[in-house]
């Protein structure tokens, strides 16, 4: 089974899917990670260089290359979901979970961390806050798609493994 990790940046997705891959003893996949060795260059260059559609456009290929593994967690990209049929595809080609978090958690933790990520980077406090609620707003629509979701926690990870079956919960629509 391919399981496919959704959420804004910050919430947790390469901590949590490592733990989850190891878990389960399957391979983990950091997207952004692939897309940087492959490319050999960082996000913020390819972004920088190329610009954030360009971006898009690998990050898609790359999301589709990840069809070649049988069995893995797969951690993506905060944006990956919201372009394309990215969304649409995970769903078709595995398990997807919805990493939730509150504008409040995702902004102590990106207020440390945003110098690495292109679409934060040259904010300051209050506008860093203002771009995390208005794109979480976007971008929610998307993550709403997943299969599953991680509710608002905390994120205490080892916690949520213990309890998987309990604590993730299967969007009842889908
Ligand atoms: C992005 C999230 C980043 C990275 C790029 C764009 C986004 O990944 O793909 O900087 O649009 O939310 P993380 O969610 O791992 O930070």
């Amino acid at each position: 089974m391919r399981y496919f990790l959704i959420g804004f940046m910050g919430s947790g997705k390469t901590t949590f899917g490592r733990a989850l891959a190891a878990r389960l003893a399957v391979p983990f996949v950091d997207l952004d990670a692939q897309i940087e060795a492959t490319e050999g260059r960082t996000i913020p260059q390819i972004f920088a260089e190329a610009g954030e559609a360009a971006f898009r456009e690998i990050e898609r290929k790359h999301l589709r290359d990840t069809s070649r593994y049988s069995e893995a967690v797969v951690a993506t990209g905060g944006g990956a979901p919201c372009f394309f049929d990215n969304m649409a595809w995970m769903n078709k080609s595995g398990t997807t979970i919805y990493l939730q978090a509150s504008p409040q958690i995702l902004f102590e933790r990106l207020e440390k961390e945003a110098a690495g990520r292109p679409l934060l980077a040259h904010l300051g406090p209050e506008s860093l806050q203002r771009v995390i609620v208005e794109t979480l707003e976007k971008r929610e629509w998307f993550y709403a798609q997943a299969q599953f979701t991680v509710p608002q926690s905390g994120h205490d990870f080892d916690r949520i493994l213990e309890n998987l079956e309990a604590i993730v919960r299967p969007n009842p629509e889908k």
